[in-house]
């Protein structure tokens, strides 16, 4: 029965990816056509899966699908003891226990494995068999990746315990800042049926690490929490379960008012605490190994504690003591900044959050994003990751592009986080890095905002795929360099040939710097307008809070630009640790790429490469689009190295990409040359539109 079930279920995948659409992502399996697959032949004739779980089934559908098709032979899958490759745990394989390897592998903790040439048996081990499911991926990732598997000695685990995506989805499955088709979980037809996209969903994320899932928007709808919704949540959870991936949901504070008509959501109410213990163990009775919640709490109006003048920790525990019994956690999110005219929002989560340091119950992770305002295309790292260190961080990134391009602009995102995470917070010194301060804690972890929904290639852009790729490879290990993800994205996703694998690596690593240079060069930010984010509106004052409006963050005026972020202004560069604070401050020191961001620079101010600072302002916007263009030429002569359907659906995409990039140029040199009065430098184009045209052009996307 069990055979029959995982053949049928082979065929399906195999047959609803004929085509090349992008479904797949990274899990193609076709025939390699490299010298290695000799070797892959000669070492993997058969394959034995020892273990009777659903997570193990999972490992035998993918070693079957997977071999079989890299190698174009058929290789046998089943449990007996002379297999050429072993999978197992040492209570289910008699060869695993004889290799006494429990040390180890109980070091490597329940997401580890070890994966070794044994005579001549590979063994890939675990003490779990979510583990071996993570050992099963990194071995099909070799092979697709072209390396050698003759003397393999890979001992591997996770570096950071929860890795989880955000997905910002509306219970009418609408998703806020996405931009690839609708939500993948359709409650209406949940529970009764359940989409049998979800477990595809729910793979790639296993072959990349990613164990959590978080359904629904952090602005949340409390139905979510509702006896209805759970029966359906329970249902998706069923799903991820042998994937290794645990649910979690965002709670909305003040959902015992709105469910149960309780007069108040006061955290320290007892009927409150209450209303929530109960609401927890109804939601574990359901679904045991639920992960947790996550909170927005008295941000961009969400309702939290401070309404009832209770603190962020209040709010944070009592929730933390209603999942705490059950071992669940809460992520609560530091995106908290104020209404106050005149302050400096880029200061506002370390003054809300950072006196709490130390406060929290055990079981919370505050959830920081990457940067002190939003996800901008640029931002210096976020102070709060060097300053509590009494508290489990857990970083939050962006992975759908709010303020990249949607999914409409080809940008990798792993050289803008490996960025981040290689930041130097000092928080105990030199080489406090990011890394380092996240992955040392008690609990850790790090959280995506997903790209993904119901467009046939997930992300809505082929190359973007590479984006979700690139979080759930740093989540598991965050050392881990962008060239050496980009490599292996590409080659499993678009093509082996070597010398089309470079082109496209430097592309990508190349994808960042090219956008930030044509939206938001030298530490400009938040240029967007604030309807979509998605085109240039710098001249725009017009909305209510003066931090939605562009002109609060360039502060462009006669004498130059940029937000003044030293004592002379603001001083929230004071948030960060001495060494960081003074290199910021100093505007000889601090680097170019956040010059504008710390500092209010006059136009005529002599940058590094001897020109004046608006001749270099207008140079890299030319760059930008410079890079636009000159990718469009290196992607059309990759043409017979990609299949046609994807080669062109890139191709139309990168037309979008100059069109905008140009459009970012042109709109922003001409609203900032009415301060400047300067001539465009040599090199840079004469704007092909006049600025009230741009103006006028601002609304659309
Ligand atoms: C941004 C984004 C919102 C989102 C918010 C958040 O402001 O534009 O759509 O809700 O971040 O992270 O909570």
């Amino acid at each position: 029965m069990r055979a029959t079930v995982i053949i049928l279920c082979s065929l399906l995948w195999t047959q609803s990816v004929k085509a090349d659409d992008g479904y797949r992502l990274w899990l193609r399996y076709d025939q390699l056509s490299t010298p290695s697959v000799q070797q892959y032949r000669r070492l993997i004739k058969s394959i034995s899966v020892q273990g009777n779980t659903e997570t193990f089934d999972v490992i035998r559908r993918e070693l079957s699908v997977g071999c079989t098709g890299l190698l174009g032979t058929p290789v046998i899958v089943g449990d007996r003891d002379d297999a050429s490759v072993i999978v197992g745990v040492p209570e289910t394989s008699a060869l695993i226990r004889r290799l006494r390897w429990e040390t180890e592998l109980k070091n490597l903790g329940p997401e580890g494995f070890r994966i070794r040439t044994v005579g001549n048996v590979i063994v890939i081990a675990s003490s779990t068999d979510t583990g071996a499911l993570y050992g099963a991926f990194h071995f099909l990732r070799l092979l697709q990746t072209d390396q050698p598997i003759d003397k393999l000695q890979i001992d591997q685990k996770p570096r950071l315990k929860l890795r989880i995506l955000n997905h910002w989805d509306n219970l009418d499955r609408s998703i806020e800042r996405g931009y690839a088709g609708k939500s993948l979980w359709n409650w209406e037809e949940l529970p009764k049926r359940v989409d049998p996209r979800l477990s595809d969903y729910a793979r790639a994320n296993a072959s990349i690490g990613v164990n959590g899932t978080v359904l629904n928007n952090v602005n949340a709808n409390a139905r979510i929490l509702t006896a209805e919704y759970i029966e359906k949540v329970a249902a998706i959870a069923n799903v991820f379960r042998p994937y290794g991936i645990r649910v979690y949901l965002s709670a909305r504070f003040s959902a015992p008012m709105e469910l149960s008509n309780l007069p108040t959501a006061d955290p320290l109410d007892p009927s409150v605490i209450a209303w929530w213990k109960q609401k927890a163990d109804e939601i574990y009775r359901a679904i045991p190994d639920f992960g947790g919640f996550i909170v927005k709490a008295n941000s961009e109006g969400q309702p939290g504690p401070r309404t009832y003048n209770r603190t962020h920790a209040d709010g944070a525990n009592m929730l933390a003591a209603a999942v705490a019994p059950h071992k669940g956690i809460v992520m609560w999110r530091a995106f908290v900044y104020d209404m106050k005219p005149g302050y400096d929002r880029a200061g506002a989560a370390y003054e809300n959050l950072q006196p709490f340091d130390g406060k929290f119950a055990p079981n919370v992770l505050l959830q920081v994003k990457n940067g002190p305002i939003d996800f901008q295309p640029r931002e210096p790292f976020h102070p709060l990751f060097g300053a509590m260190p009494r508290t489990p961080l857990m970083p939050e990134l962006q992975i759908t592009q709010e303020y990249l391009g949607f999914s409409n602009h080809f940008v990798f995102l792993g050289t803008m986080w490996r960025e981040f995470l290689d930041a130097d917070t000092f928080a105990a010194g030199r080489g406090s890095t990011v890394t380092k301060v996240v992955s040392h804690q008690r609990l850790t972890g790090i959280a995506g905002v997903a790209n993904t929904g119901t467009d046939r290639n997930w992300t809505g852009h082929h190359l973007l795929q590479a984006n979700w790729y690139a979080f759930g490879r740093l989540a598991w290990n965050p050392d881990i360099s962008s060239k050496q993800i980009a490599t292996e994205w590409t080659t499993m996703t678009l093509t082996h040939e070597d010398r089309a694998v470079a082109t496209i690596v430097r592309l990508m690593l190349e994808s960042h710097e090219a956008v930030v240079n044509y939206m938001t060069p030298l530490g400009l930010h938040h240029l967007f307008w604030g309807g979509h984010h998605y085109g240039p509106a710098p001249w725009w004052d017009t909305e209510k809070r003066e931090d939605w409006n562009p002109v609060y963050y360039h502060k462009a005026d006669a004498f130059g630009i940029g937000f003044d972020r030293t004592k002379t202004g603001s001083n929230t560069v004071s948030q960060y640790h001495l060494p960081v604070a003074q290199r910021f401050a100093d505007v000889r020191t601090c680097p170019e790429e956040f010059l504008l961001w710390f500092h209010h620079v006059r136009w005529d101010h002599r940058m590094k490469s001897g020109r004046m600072l608006w001749d270099e302002l207008a140079l890299h916007y030319q760059r930008g689009v410079d890079w636009v263009r000159a990718t469009r030429t290196t992607w059309a002569s990759l043409s017979g190295v990609i299949d046609p359907e994807r080669h062109e659906a890139i191709s139309k995409k990168l037309v979008i990409q100059e069109r905008d990039a140009v459009w970012w140029r042109d709109a922003c040199l001409l609203y900032f040359q009415t301060f400047a009065k300067r001539p465009l430098p040599v090199g840079v184009e004469k704007p092909a539109k006049t600025l009230d045209e741009y103006k006028a052009k601002a609304l659309e996307w």
